[in-house]
């Protein structure tokens, strides 16, 4: 009995230890360690069932044992240990479910002991309770096989990187939506490289023919100096590239270009002042340098 109690405890710590083992210099993976940690929890399980029954049945053995002592006929240890049924009168549906005995039998369901006249009865439990409670262990068995055997769902870590990262791309998806969503009364000036970057690569493709691959102007006016012939507001510039000026030979890009490409190359054409190109064309229009003025210098004249 001593060694079996210390083959026992060896067994279990040797055996469940794998299910925490996070070692990474071990010759099994963490996978391998955990299928072997179930497995043996699962093994110990059964184990321990087939005792059970091993105990049941040393027991009703010596019952017999003792009763045969005791001068009792096979025939009455027979029914001491298997006592027939006596049939009952069907009782209503519900009465059954609950496992409740009615009144009238209560007088068979007293146990032996009593205590200062406290009697106890054989009431069974709950039929309802004990299928919810082997519902509660079937549960258990398949949530074992479907998130940690065949993993079929999701464990938490895993559901919330998937989710992170639907999020991410949402979250692209949207910023790039409202990226496009701006206009010449929205647009905002800004230095970032990024924006710059594709900006350039708009303006090199599409505006050098007209305005020279440094701004410095060809047909159209020199784009890196103070005058502006429709303002040098980024406003303003917004608005010029998206709807042209069609009777000066300016192209309308609406259509070509997404409301973000238009912004990024309105951008780049404020970050090219004052580089003064080589061979840059003539000022032409009012000389603007404050980027923050509300009016143009134009209208302050008209309300002077
Ligand atoms: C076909 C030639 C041509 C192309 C291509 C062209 N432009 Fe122009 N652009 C012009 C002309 C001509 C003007 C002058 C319009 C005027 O005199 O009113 C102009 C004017 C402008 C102005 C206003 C300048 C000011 O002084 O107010 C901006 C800004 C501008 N263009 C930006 C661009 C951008 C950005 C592109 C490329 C997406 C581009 N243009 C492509 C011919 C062109």
């Amino acid at each position: 009995m001593k060694y079996l109690r210390a083959t026992l405890l060896l067994g279990l710590s040797l055996f469940v230890l794998p299910v925490f083992a996070e070692d990474d210099h071990s010759l099994l993976s963490g996978d391998t360690q955990n299928y072997i940690g179930y497995g043996i929890v699962v093994a110990m399980l059964v184990a321990f069932i087939i005792a059970m029954l091993v105990i049941l049945r040393a027991i009703k053995v010596l019952t017999k044992v003792l009763l045969k002592s005791q001068g009792y006929t096979e025939d009455q240890i027979v029914k001491e240990l298997k006592p027939v049924k006596e049939k009952k009168q069907e009782s209503e549906v519900w009465l059954k479910l609950l496992s409740l005995k009615p009144l009238s039998e209560e007088k068979d369901l007293v146990m032996e002991h009593e205590f200062d006249g406290i009697q106890e009865l054989d009431n069974p439990t709950p039929a309802w309770f004990m299928y919810l409670f082997y519902a509660t262990i079937l549960f258990a068995v398949g949530y074992l096989l479907n998130y940690h055997v065949f993993h079929f769902g999701q464990l938490q870590y895993e559901e919330y990187k998937t989710e992170m990262a639907t999020a991410a791309v949402e979250h692209k998806a949207y910023l790039s939506k409202a990226a496009n969503q701006v206009d010449e009364a929205t647009v905002k000036l800004t230095k970032d490289p990024t924006a710059l970057a594709s900006g350039k690569m708009v303006f090199v493709k599409n505006c050098v023919p007209c305005h020279g691959a440094q701004g410095q102007g060809v047909v159209g006016p020199n784009l890196t100096d103070d005058y502006w012939l429709h303002g040098g507001k980024i406003n303003d510039l917004f608005k010029t590239i998206k709807y042209g000026v069609l009777t000066k030979g300016m192209p309308t890009w609406e259509t070509q270009l997404s409301p973000k490409q238009i912004s990024d190359v309105a951008n780049f054409v404020k970050s090219l002042r004052g580089t003064n190109p080589p061979g840059a064309r003539a000022p032409q229009g009012t000389k603007e340098t404050d980027d923050t003025a509300t009016k143009t210098p134009e209208k302050l004249v008209a309300n002077q």
